[in-house]
């Protein structure tokens, strides 16, 4: 059977209770801390930094994915290793020598994640797949939480898969923006092996049940 692992999206938290929403993600079915970091300028949006990131890693007892929304990504990479990240993502788009950033990723001891907005097609990740430990495929333009997801993201994931799989690689593919329990199952049978979900789990009234349902419906 197959695990596919639960990201809730940090971005979604309340605030004002951030610890009491990290422990929550602590005691529920969820295996990673999705981390939105957002510059303002790659996306039009800025969203938390680097003191809210020490208070996540004070208390985050699972892998914490730090996904980097930010133009030159590489003057952060040892801050977010220093801050507890052990996936660390940057985006495709962002990223001159994107082979140099995935070697400097890992160099840090994490591991090494490319995220591809909605227009970047899967298969410019090609030349680098062996190198590349999480693709993460956006389901909305990113820059904000709780858009509606893209329904073209099928066709990358199962497309990517096959990339995957041609070149014997263990990359994971991640799928971020707009999951929820309608195209969770789908997403995962298509080939993703991590969802990110964020308005979906925190907006619920019962966040922990929500999550464990997810959980559910993707072991397939
Ligand atoms: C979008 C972010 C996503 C976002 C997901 O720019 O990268 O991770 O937090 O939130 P939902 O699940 O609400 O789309
Ligand atoms: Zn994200």
């Amino acid at each position: 059977m197959k695990n596919t692992l639960i990201a809730p999206s940090v971005l979604a938290a309340d605030f004002g209770n951030l610890q009491r929403d990290l422990e929550m993600i602590n005691n529920s079915e969820a295996d990673w801390f999705h981390i939105d970091i957002m510059d303002g300028v790659f996306v039009p949006n800025i969203s938390y930094g680097m003191p809210v990131l020490e208070t996540i890693q004070k208390h985050a007892k699972k892998t914490i994915d730090v996904h980097l929304m930010i133009i030159d990504p590489d003057r952060y990479i040892k801050t977010f290793a220093s801050l507890g990240a052990n996936v660390l993502s940057v985006h495709y788009e962002a990223c001159n020598h994107l082979h140099r950033t995935l070697q400097a990723i890992k160099a840090e001891g994490m591991k090494a994640g490319v995220a591809i907005n909605p227009h970047t097609s899967v298969t410019l990740l090609e030349d680098l797949i062996n190198d590349i430990d999480v693709v993460c495929i956006m389901s909305v333009n990113p820059g904000f939480g709780g858009q509606s997801f893209i329904e073209s993201t099928y066709k990358k994931v199962k497309q990517l898969k096959e990339i995957i799989i041609r070149n014997n690689a263990s990359t994971l593919i991640e799928v971020d923006g707009g999951v929820t329990n309608k195209n969770a199952k789908q997403l995962a049978e298509a080939g993703a092996d991590v969802l990110v979900a964020g308005s979906y789990v925190f907006k619920a009234e019962d966040q922990m049940a929500t999550i464990a349902d997810l959980k559910k419906i993707t072991s397939i």
